[in-house]
């Protein structure tokens, strides 16, 4: 061997020079691409809107790309495995949820959210705000309408904050008159994000925290928060108020609920007295992998969309399964392919669960029912309650957050592992007390395997005409 390079090192040397500066100049290339790019969202000029334009197509006047991009959430037919904007029929596709929210809207009409387009009329049609002749409840406060429009900041301003959950959800109808729209996200001065919702600003400084103080990052999942989280009626005034004084995972709101002795209905099978948990998207995000190395919620709801060079927001919010160029495909170099089945198998995992906790939970509110047939004490009864409580709370904090659990597949699945193991507690404890009262054969389950005819049986417990559950007797 001699120290003198052959002709041949000497070529591959040079061949390595040369790619070394082609790599430098093209990754000098690309990256005032990028920072172009970014100017242009910068440089998106900045008309200032009046301080309560709630007109969404008035703001689309200035910022077309953005509106355009947004009216096409109008769509409601895109499908996925489980989401999409189509308005399936949840009880149609799962009646064990009619005996689950037995004597509660949601056993009457539960179906898949759309766009944010839809947000408004679809409050206004939900069964869940209606008599059976189609009237509205009489009851229903406008705080039903918070998180549905724009106008709701501007009336919150002109009634009052208060004043605007006190009143009832039909006397301000006709003032509700956009859906969720630019006004909701953006302060109409600077476009800058902003929080326009008072409850997730309250729910900050209980926690001793202020929210004018965060990062922008965590801005751009903020914004969402102030509509996609578990919350509450306080009191007599309505007042919407975010359980989350003690924390937002599921046991602290438990623990939240339980201080302040709260429920939302009386289970018409069971005669619990449950809560109801609202699609809590923001705490199980906050559990997640992505949330954990600091990805927004609209990284990937919202991701940048080009056009004619032209870098932009995309303001059509939807599933990121429909769009998994732009939205997944940024970070992860798998093959959209890969991407669609990693998250169809979290799902399909996470799904399999709830249905496993579903089953166990609408048996546990057969079984206390009868206990109540066989002669159960009011003592004997309120721990059986409690059991239940604890487990369907669970169950809801999972299953009403959208995601089919894509968003913390393991706080999910550790989630419904305890509410299975609670609701299978439950029905331990009934048949405990059933053999004291006596009655030692199976409890007589009741068909509820179409949401017609559970529907039809939970409309007999109400009215106290429930089946004999013990049919051994
Ligand atoms: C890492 C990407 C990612 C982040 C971050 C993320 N999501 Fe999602 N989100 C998804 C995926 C994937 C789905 C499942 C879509 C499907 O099943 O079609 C989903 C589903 C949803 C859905 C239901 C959509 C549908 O079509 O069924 C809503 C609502 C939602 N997310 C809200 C949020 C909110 C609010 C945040 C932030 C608190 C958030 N997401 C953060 C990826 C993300
Ligand atoms: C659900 C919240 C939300 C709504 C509703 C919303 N935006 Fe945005 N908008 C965002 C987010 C998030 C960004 C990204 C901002 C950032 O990271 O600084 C954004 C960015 C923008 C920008 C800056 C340029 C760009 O494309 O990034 C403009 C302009 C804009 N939005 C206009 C509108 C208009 C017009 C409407 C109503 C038709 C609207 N937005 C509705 C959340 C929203
Ligand atoms: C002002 C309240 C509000 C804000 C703010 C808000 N949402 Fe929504 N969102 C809703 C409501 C209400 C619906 C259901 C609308 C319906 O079904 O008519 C919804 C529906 C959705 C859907 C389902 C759409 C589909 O095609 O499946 C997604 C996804 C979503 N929101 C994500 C987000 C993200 C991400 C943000 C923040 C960037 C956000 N939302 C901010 C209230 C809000
Ligand atoms: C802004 C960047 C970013 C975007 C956008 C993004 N991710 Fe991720 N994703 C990450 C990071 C960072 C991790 C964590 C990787 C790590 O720490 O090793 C991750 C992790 C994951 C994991 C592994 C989780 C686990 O615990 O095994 C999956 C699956 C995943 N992402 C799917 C998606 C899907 C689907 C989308 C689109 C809906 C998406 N991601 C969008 C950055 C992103």
């Amino acid at each position: 061997m001699s120290d003198t390079p052959t002709p041949s090192a000497t070529k591959g040397w040079l061949t390595f020079a040369i790619i070394a500066v082609g790599v430098f100049i093209l990754g000098l290339l690309s990256a005032s691409v990028l920072e172009r790019r970014q100017e242009s969202i910068r440089a998106t000029a900045v008309t200032p809107m009046p301080e309560w334009e709630t007109d969404n197509a008035e703001w689309g006047k200035v910022y077309p790309r953005q509106f355009a991009s947004y009216k096409e959430g109008e769509d409601s037919t895109t499908r996925t495995r489980h989401g999409g904007a189509f308005p399936r029929d949840y009880l149609e596709d799962m009646p064990q949820l009619v005996v689950l929210f037995a004597g509660y809207g949601f056993s009457k009409d539960y179906l898949q959210a759309r766009g944010h387009n839809n947000a408004r009329n679809d409050a206004w049609e939900t069964g869940r705000l209606k008599h059976a002749d189609g009237s509205h409840k009489e009851k229903a406060p406008a705080t039903c309408w918070t998180c549905k429009s724009p106008d709701v900041p501007r009336l919150m301003h002109e009634m009052g904050v208060k004043e605007f959950y006190a009143s009832r959800f039909v006397d301000i109808a006709d003032e509700i008159k956009h859906p969720i729209g630019c006004l909701d996200c953006h302060d109409p001065d600077t476009m800058a994000l902003r929080i326009s919702r008072p409850a997730l600003v309250e729910a900050y400084e209980r926690q001793g925290k202020d929210i004018t103080k965060v990062s922008h990052q965590e801005m751009r999942s903020l914004v969402c928060a102030q509509c996609h989280v578990e919350y509450y009626f306080k009191g007599d005034g309505k007042y919407l108020t975010l359980p989350w004084d003690g924390g937002t995972s599921v046991e602290d709101m438990e623990s939240y609920y339980k201080e302040r002795d709260f429920g939302d209905w009386t289970h018409a099978i069971s005669g619990a007295h449950m809560v109801k948990m609202q699609h809590p998207d923001y705490e199980v995000y906050q559990r997640g992998i992505h949330a954990y190395r600091n990805v927004s919620c609209a990284d990937c709801h919202m991701p940048y969309r080009t056009e004619g060079g032209i870098k932009y927001t995309d303001h059509h919010v939807q599933s990121p399964l429909l769009n998994i160029s732009n939205s997944c495909a940024v970070c992860h170099r798998w093959s959209e392919d890969e991407i669609r089945g990693r998250v169809e198998t979290i799902q399909d995992t996470v799904a399999r669960g709830r249905l496993i906790a579903e089953e166990a939970l609408c048996l546990a509110h057969f079984d206390i029912a009868a206990c109540k047939q066989a002669g159960a004490t009011e003592a004997e009864l309120k721990l059986l309650f409690d059991q239940v409580i604890a487990a369907q709370l669970r169950w809801d904090y999972v299953a009403a957050n959208n995601g089919m659990g894509f968003h913390a597949p393991q706080e999910c699945q550790r989630i419904l592992q305890d509410a299975t193991n609670l609701a299978q507690d439950c029905r331990r404890a009934c048949a405990q007390v059933l053999a004291k009262h006596g009655y030692t054969d199976d409890v007589a389950y009741p068909d509820y395997s179409s949401k017609e005819r559970a529907q039809a049986l939970i409309g007999l417990f109400a009215k106290g005409e429930g089946p004999s559950l013990l049919a051994g007797r």
